[in-house]
């Protein structure tokens, strides 16, 4: 037996999924996707076949010809839950195809059901998946690992009033009594993480010849506008990366429980909506989005111990999108604040320095328990080391030969230095590159952000003071934030910042969220809440986690912070539910 992957049930030495064919039935009264997968082997295969599963309830599995398989679901491990059920099936030797039919439960990690109440329109239920890292399962019986890639085929049976929509080429919509059906197709192979759905009441603007936005009816307008300039980043992209590969670039803009600010679903990314600022200066979430079409869904890490493959990359990317579109200063002051995210990411892994190396041993690890900002910042800085080290114009074509050399593969961090070794030889032992992957902390090369914006930022935080109106008028959102996140806590400008500059009004939820941490560390009592109303109805994880962690941190919010959860959870998705509670266990 070889596991090649800590996170799945995958045996090497058995044969790949190489094609999946779904028919999914929408069941919002029972809350669950009932149906079949046809699974299709790259060569026919015979004995055990391991699938990942988590809390599916098979029906049971047949060859194609309809002759019943035996198979064997066994139980959750205790000390590794989060992989689900292995599904052993017994292949009759010759066998090319199987077909399992199974419905999801009604907990199935990797869906969140939103009653009307929870959506904008408040009238029709809202469902949505996110398979990253390891959710896919819970959907879709399959080997759950990003070195099995798949194309797939799907229809997808829903209301007759809704749409159904997945990351995938749309074929057809055929209609019928109180029910539609959705036939959808991804012709390229992805791994298993990049399965989509979405279900709702959903129309859509074009916003570009490749480019369309969806979202409900009243929220359409204005995400159209917010998102207007993605045909300019796409271009952008394409100069930097070479053609994009996907055909289309959707997105789509989810209701405001979706756990994240982004994810990069091929074909259609799905968005959180609090990046509706109302004047597109949230939009690098759409270039980082983007930016994963090359680094991420055509060259994939291989497991979630080399993620920051994936996201390190990816913030690469994202940076020169936004230097290339809004110039380079904004994408230095952006470098500046995750390099103060990285540094908190760092102390609150004090105790467990693994999980502050780049190459992160992951056995008996939970991916979303192990999430942080070290893979994406420490990523981008080892990165940005080694095109200091060579000049950007080496870089660049390091970067090409990279993409070209793994396009439509899993690699680990091994297959990277292989890379570069071949592309640029020696730089990897000149910038101490066994440090950055397997050492903690940040090693001494890395580069600093440079701007003489920033430097002003820092000069007013340590001069303790508010800007004047003169200077607030200049400053960014991003100025801004660094401005909050900068200063020393507790702080005692809180009560002037609050009466000059209505900084709970903030529409810009990042400065929000900023203001309300600083408010929330100064002990500043007019601002809970507009702190309890964001966690009300907010489910992005990159607020709910530092919110909570604050209150729960200081002993006069201690109890609020359980009572809000109590009260707000019920709309949290359930992998946010589960990290909450960690947090205030
Ligand atoms: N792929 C990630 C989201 C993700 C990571 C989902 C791991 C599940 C497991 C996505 O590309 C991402 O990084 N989103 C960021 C935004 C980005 C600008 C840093 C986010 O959600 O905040
Ligand atoms: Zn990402």
């Amino acid at each position: 037996m070889t596991r090649l992957d800590p996170h799945s049930y995958n045996d090497a030495n058995q044969p790949d999924v190489a094609h999946v064919t779904l028919a999914l039935r929408v069941d919002f009264a029972a809350r669950t996707l009932a149906g079949a997968a046809r699974l299709r082997l790259r060569e026919a295969g015979s004995g055990p076949l391991d699938l990942d599963t988590r809390e599916l309830a098979i029906r049971g599995v047949r060859s194609s010809d309809g002759t019943p398989l035996a198979f064997e679901l066994a139980p959750p491990e205790q000390e590794v839950p989060w992989l689900g059920s292995r599904l052993r099936v017994n292949l009759p030797a010759g066998t090319r195809e199987i077909v399992i039919e199974y419905a999801t439960s009604p907990q199935a990690s990797a869906l969140q059901w939103l009653t009307p109440e929870m959506t904008a329109g408040g009238a029709q239920p809202f469902l949505f998946s996110q398979c990253q890292a390891i959710h896919a399962r819970s959907i879709v019986p399959l080997q759950d690992t990003p070195r099995v890639r798949v194309t797939y085929d799907a229809t997808l049976d829903v209301p007759r009033p809704l749409r159904g929509l997945m990351a995938a080429a749309f074929v057809r919509r055929e209609e019928g009594g109180d029910r539609a059906v959705e036939h959808w197709t991804m012709p390229q192979p992805i791994p298993p993480y990049l399965i989509a759905l979405a279900v709702g009441d959903l129309a859509s603007r074009d916003v570009g010849p490749r480019s369309r936005v969806w979202a409900e009816p009243s929220v359409v307008e204005s995400a159209a506008w917010e998102f207007a300039e993605v045909d300019r980043m796409l271009l952008a992209a394409e100069k930097l990366f070479g053609p994009y590969d996907w055909d289309r670039f959707d997105l789509l803009c989810m209701p405001p429980s979706f756990p994240y600010g982004g994810m990069e679903n091929p074909r259609l990314t799905f968005l959180t909506p609090t990046l509706l600022a109302g004047d597109r200066s949230l939009t690098s979430v759409v270039a980082h989005e983007l930016a994963h079409s090359w680094t991420g869904n055509l060259v994939s890490n291989a497991s979630a111990e080399h993620f920051w493959l994936n996201e390190g990359f990816t913030v690469f990317a994202e940076r020169r999108i936004v230097e290339a579109l809004y110039g380079g200063e904004m994408a230095q002051l952006q470098a500046a604040l995750g390099r103060l995210d990285l540094d908190a990411a760092l102390k609150r892994f004090a105790e467990r320095p693994q999980l502050q190396r780049l190459r992160t041993p992951m056995q008996g690890v939970d991916p979303d328990d192990a999430f942080s900002e070290v893979p994406y910042e420490k990523g981008y800085l080892f990165l940005r080391t080694i095109e200091e080290a060579v000049g950007r114009a080496r870089f660049d074509g390091f970067l090409r030969a990279y993409l070209q050399r793994y396009r439509f593969s899993a690699i680990t961090s091994d297959d990277f230095v292989r890379a570069l070794e071949d592309e640029l030889p020696g730089v990897f032992d000149q910038v101490e590159g066994r440090a950055w992957l397997d050492g903690a902390g940040v090693p001494p090369n890395a580069p600093p952000p440079r701007s003489t914006r920033l430097d002003n930022v820092r000069a007013l935080v340590q001069a303790g003071r508010v800007p004047t109106d003169g200077e607030a008028a200049r400053l960014s959102p991003t100025e801004w934030q660094l401005y909050l996140d900068g200063l020393p806590r507790p702080s005692t400008l809180c009560a002037e910042l609050d009466k000059t500059f209505s900084l709970n009004a903030s529409r810009n939820y990042e400065v929000l969220a900023s203001w309300l941490l600083l408010a929330i560390d100064s002990g500043y009592e007019p601002a809970l809440p507009r702190a309890e109303e964001v966690l009300a109805h907010v489910g992005r994880m990159k607020y709910l986690k530092p919110l909570y962690r604050a209150l729960a941190g200081r002993k006069e919010t201690r109890d609020l912070a359980g009572r809000v959860f109590e009260r707000a959870r019920h709309a949290y998705h359930p992998i946010a539910q589960q990290v909450v509670a960690q947090i205030l266990s």
